[in-house]
Formats: C-alpha cells, sequence, structure tokens
C-alpha cells in the first residue's frame, strides 16, 4: 500500500539508494525529514517504527501494524551507542542491515533510515551536551540496572522524531518501561507523535522474540523459558484471587529458581502506567508483571498484562471443556 500511494522518487526526495524492492534506504537526516515533509505534503500519513536493526517477526509485527494505519512507513535502523553500557554488549549487537531491508519492505516500509552514528552524533565518541531525561521512570527497573539506559533511549528517540515530524510511531511492549518512557516524553515536551503500543510477539514455546535471543545455546534459550513462566505464574495467582504483590512476587521469584543458572534481576507487580511498585493489587487499577533476569550472560526482560492474559485463557463454557491444555 505504502509503495503504491508513494512511488519512490529519488530526484525530488534526495533518496540515496534502492535496495529491496521499493524500500528506500536514507542515511542522512535531512533526507529523511524531506521525504516526510513531501510525504505529508502531498497527504499521506507517516508511520514510524524505531529499531536497532536484527529485525525479527516482532519488529515486523510493528512495522505491519503501521502500513495497515499508515501510508508511508519509515523503519529506522540505528543501533544507538547512548544507550549501552558495556562496551561489550553493543560490540556484540548483531548488524544486518540487508535483511533488515529485505523484511522492512515485505512488512510494508517504504524507508529504512539507516544513519552511520556519525550522522546522528556528528562529535561522537565525545559525549552528547544535550540529552532527554525523564526523571522518575527512567530510574526504576530496567534504569536501575543499567544507569543512563533510559537517557540514551528518550534522546534518540527524541532525535528520531525531531527529523520525522508529526507522525505515528510504534513501540512493542516487549519494552514495557521504554514505551512508558517513550510516552512521558512526547507528553512532556508536547510532540506531535502518536504513540502506538503493540503486543509482544511471542515463538510458540512462549519466549519473548528478542535480537539478543540469537546468543542463546539451545539450552540456554530452552532455560531462557523460566521468564515466560513466572509471569504465567504470577497472573494464574491473580486470576485466582491472590491480591498481595508481594505473594504473586514471591511466586514468580521460585519459579526462576527452579532454573539455578539463571540471575534474576527483578520480577515485580507495578502500575501500568508510570511503573510504580503495587503493594496490594485492586480491580480498577491497571498492573503489569515484569520481569528481567540473565541467562548465559545475556539479560532478557518480559511482562504480562495479568489480566488480558487470564481473559485470553479463559476455559469455554463447562459442556464444551473437553480439552484442559486451554487452560493455564
Ligand atoms: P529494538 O530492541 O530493536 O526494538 C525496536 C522495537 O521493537 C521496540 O519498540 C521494541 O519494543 C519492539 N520489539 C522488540 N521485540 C519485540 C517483540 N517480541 N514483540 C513486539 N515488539 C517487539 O527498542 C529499541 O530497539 C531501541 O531502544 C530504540 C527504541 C530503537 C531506541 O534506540
Amino acid at each position: 500500500m505504502t509503495t503504491t500511494l508513494f512511488p519512490p522518487s529519488p530526484t525530488t526526495l534526495g533518496i540515496e539508494r534502492q535496495v529491496a524492492g521499493n524500500v528506500r534506504v536514507i542515511e542522512t537526516i535531512s533526507q529523511c525529514a524531506t521525504a516526510l515533509d513531501a510525504a505529508r505534503a502531498a497527504g499521506l500519513s507517516v508511520g514510524l517504527v524505531p529499531t536497532m536493526g536484527a529485525l525479527h517477526a516482532g519488529h515486523c509485527s510493528l512495522v505491519e501494524r503501521a502500513s495497515a494505519e499508515c501510508d508511508l512507513v519509515v523503519v529506522t535502523v540505528f543501533v544507538n551507542p547512548l544507550q549501552f553500557g558495556d562496551p561489550d554488549d553493543i560490540a556484540r549487537y548483531p548488524r544486518t542491515l540487508e535483511s533488515d531491508v529485505e523484511l522492512a519492505g515485505t512488512a510494508g516500509a517504504g524507508i529504512v533510515f539507516a544513519p552511520p552514528v556519525k550522522e546522528m552524533y556528528p562529535g561522537f565518541p565525545a559525549a552528547v551536551a544535550t540529552t532527554v531525561s525523564v526523571a522518575g521512570l527512567g530510574d526504576h527497573w530496567e534504569g536501575a540496572s543499567r544507569p543512563g539506559h533510559f537517557d540514551g533511549v528518550s534522546t534518540v528517540v527524541a532525535k528520531l522524531f525531531a527529523m520525522s515530524g508529526r507522525c505515528r510511531a510504534y513501540f512493542g511492549e516487549k519494552d514495557f518501561q521504554q514505551l512508558a518512557v517513550v510516552r512521558r516524553m512526547v507528553r512532556d515536551l508536547s510532540l506531535p507523535i502518536e504513540i502506538i503500543g503493540c503486543p509482544t510477539m511471542r515463538d510458540e514455546d512462549g519466549l519473548a522474540l528478542s535480537s539478543r535471543n540469537v546468543r542463546l545455546s539451545s539450552d540456554q534459550r530452552r532455560v531462557a523459558l523460566v521468564l515466560s513462566r513466572s509471569l504465567r505464574a504470577g497472573a494464574a495467582l491473580i486470576a485466582r484471587g491472590e491480591g498481595r504483590a508481594q505473594v504473586i512476587e514471591d511466586a514468580m521469584a521460585r519459579v526462576v529458581a527452579e532454573e539455578p543458572s539463571v540471575d534474576l534481576d527483578y520480577a515485580a507487580v507495578v502500575h501500568a502506567d508510570d511503573l510504580r511498585g503495587v503493594a496490594s493489587i485492586r480491580p480498577d487499577v491497571a498492573i503489569r508483571l515484569l520481569i528481567a533476569a540473565t541467562v548465559g550472560g545475556v539479560r532478557l526482560i518480559d511482562n504480562l498484562d495479568p489480566r488480558a492474559h487470564s481473559a485470553e485463557r479463559t476455559p469455554p463454557p463447562m459442556s464444551s471443556a473437553t480439552d484442559p491444555k486451554g487452560i493455564s
């Protein structure tokens, strides 16, 4: 849809090269901003999907949603050094631009914006003077374990929003805290961006898709299933009426302890909007279960809306409830 509504026009839009099908790869901020201004001037709506590349089906679900809802979709691919504390982590981050372009195009993107680091941070590796920091929200959970991480995220996302202009921007619930931080930044800075949160894509066995999963051995991958198991155990307790957050968190931690090689960082019940810890669950307050753990040196995160989960798993009426596997 995107590409037929907005056919490539390299001369007017300053697009650098064309790779897979009708996807254009742009490397400079000014060319990308010009392309998106031209699209809006032509009456087209713009969808933005920020990524760090190594695209998998989770990323593609965002691109597909964006292309169903917007006329022109831009996927950004940039491994942002500002959000990595550990130099080893960024060095080992997978980089697969050619296949990213292919996958983005298949999922409906019209543009892949893949800038070199010097385009985003001209003075790199010198520190940038101006950063965006979402106080409070970015300090807990992931923020506590990865100091400065969310400042790096909000700074690069603010730069991408400045480049894109008015648009819808798609983020995964997989990174639930990131989604909350970005929403808050948009609200506080009155940015003309509509944030769309999209559900977490999982493998059939429950493991949340992540670019980091490729670093797990097959054994570690099996062990990593303990994260989604722990979330489901927490949700099951809540579905049975348990309202004490501490009891739920302890039960989640006990599930993780079944795999001694997994190093649990946190298993928490939080308010869904501002991610404050919850003492007891109230039916009228939206909550989320969060978990983070390290498996074989790879840090993994996951989360679950316990109510949506138990609603999904509601067994059919007794008369037709013949398959107990439908009940978690
Ligand atoms: P990255 O980890 O590449 O993720 C890009 C987007 O894909 C994020 O919005 C993330 O939540 C979403 N995503 C990842 N795995 C997913 C899954 N299994 N299901 C659904 N969505 C999923 O998040 C980042 O990059 C960066 O921090 C970024 C926002 C691009 C800033 O650098």
